[in-house]
């Protein structure tokens, strides 16, 4: 991948990539992008996790939801989950409506959208018992009616990078660094006209010396939803931050990061296609673009004021078995972590925007 990049780099004017490119090429090059080999990346064996490795949990929550708002709506019973991973998640959300809505389930079309092959073979050994379709683009899906959500995707796409020094903005780009088989950064005045119109379509002001990830894929990536989801509800889980949180002290110099065997790098511009590289999402700009489109916008939640709402205390199984490892006590310490103040579901959040739905009936159950 070290090639590849450098290469790519030569045949460059100025010999520089912007990090949306870095980006784009370290985690999705189709032959040595980290999502498109087939080394293990999600879980123990891999370099990260997500809320889905903790317990069934979030996945049971999700079909019993999705179970009462089809109910209540009478919505097509279409489910499509964008980026699912390992397939753990559909296999839990898809466990929990056999479970609990069992016609419901027999009705209902699955479908994921899954850019990794790598993951692809995962998701279809994981869903042995049951029927999803595996699609590799969005657009396939058009025209939509129903659920779309993901877990953990607008995360894992690329970005530019912009600052603000001496009053003047700067995109930060990537080159060759000639003293070693590396990378390294180079400030340029920010000339990008879509990065310079995002900044003013969403009122967003650098201060002295912050640094900030600009999101345009995922703009782009709404735009598509936009245009493909014609009655439904769209869930976003992410990790992300409001405009107001993207102005604190401890955010001014961004989010992007990369996580190597559950170690976390602060320079992304090492081990390309051998990291996961990551960023917090820009939740005002997902949900402006989304208004923008016709979404209503419903609820934007902590993912453990979500779960809570969903009736998670309920899956709380009373029980006199002292064994810390056996599968009750697991599974309640695994609900007791995704509620734990500091645990991973305080820096998660839940966006639910939707189109074509009547707005006086609820999105959330307990609402
Ligand atoms: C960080 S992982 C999260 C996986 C899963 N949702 C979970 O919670 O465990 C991101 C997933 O999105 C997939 N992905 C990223 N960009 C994509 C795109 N544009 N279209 C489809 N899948 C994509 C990746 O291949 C990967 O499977």
């Amino acid at each position: 991948m070290y090639t590849v990049i450098r290469d790519i780099l030569l045949t460059r004017k100025e010999n520089q990539l912007s990090y949306n490119e870095f980006i784009e090429l370290a985690l999705y090059h189709p032959q040595f992008g980290y999502y498109m080999n087939d080394s293990s990346k999600i879980g123990k064996s891999g370099d990260f996790y997500t809320s889905v490795n903790v317990s069934d949990i979030l996945g049971t929550m999700l079909g019993k939801w999705f179970c009462t708002l089809f109910r209540s709506t009478g919505l097509r019973p279409v489910i499509c989950e964008l980026g699912g991973g390992t397939g753990k998640l559909a296999q839990d959300l898809l466990g929990s409506m056999k479970k609990w809505d069992p016609i419901l389930y027999e009705e209902t079309r699955y479908m994921i959208v899954e850019t990794s092959p790598y993951h692809r073979i995962l998701q279809k050994e994981a869903l042995k018992g049951h029927t999803v379709t595996l699609v590799q683009d969005v657009e396939e899906l058009a025209p939509f009616e129903g659920i779309l959500f993901s877990n953990e995707f607008f995360d894992a796409f690329p970005v530019h990078v912009i600052e603000k020094r001496d009053g003047k903005l700067f995109e930060v780009m990537v080159c060759h660094d000639e003293g070693g088989k590396s990378f390294k950064e180079k400030p340029e005045a920010l000339t990008n006209l879509r990065i310079r119109a995002y900044l003013a379509e969403e009122g967003i002001e650098l201060s002295e010396g912050q640094r900030l990830e600009v999101p345009l894929a995922m703009m782009d990536y709404l735009q598509k939803i936009g245009h493909i989801l014609e009655k439904g509800m769209l869930l976003t889980l992410d990790y992300g931050y409001t405009r107001s949180e993207w102005c604190l002290p401890q955010h001014h110099s961004g989010s992007l990061r990369g996580f190597r065997r559950h170690e976390m790098k602060e320079n992304i511009l090492q081990f390309p296609g051998g990291m996961d590289i990551t960023t917090h999402i820009h939740f005002d700009s997902l949900q402006n673009a989304l208004a923008r489109q016709g979404f209503i916008h419903r609820a934007f939640l902590r993912q453990d004021e979500l779960l809570l709402k969903l009736g998670i205390l309920e899956e709380l199984a009373a029980h006199t078995d002292s064994n810390p490892f056996s599968a009750v006590s697991k599974r309640n310490r695994g609900i007791r972590d995704l509620l734990m103040q500091g645990g991973i579901s305080s820096y998660f959040r839940g966006s639910v925007e939707t189109k074509g739905l009547e707005e006086s009936i609820p999105v959330l159950p307990s609402f």
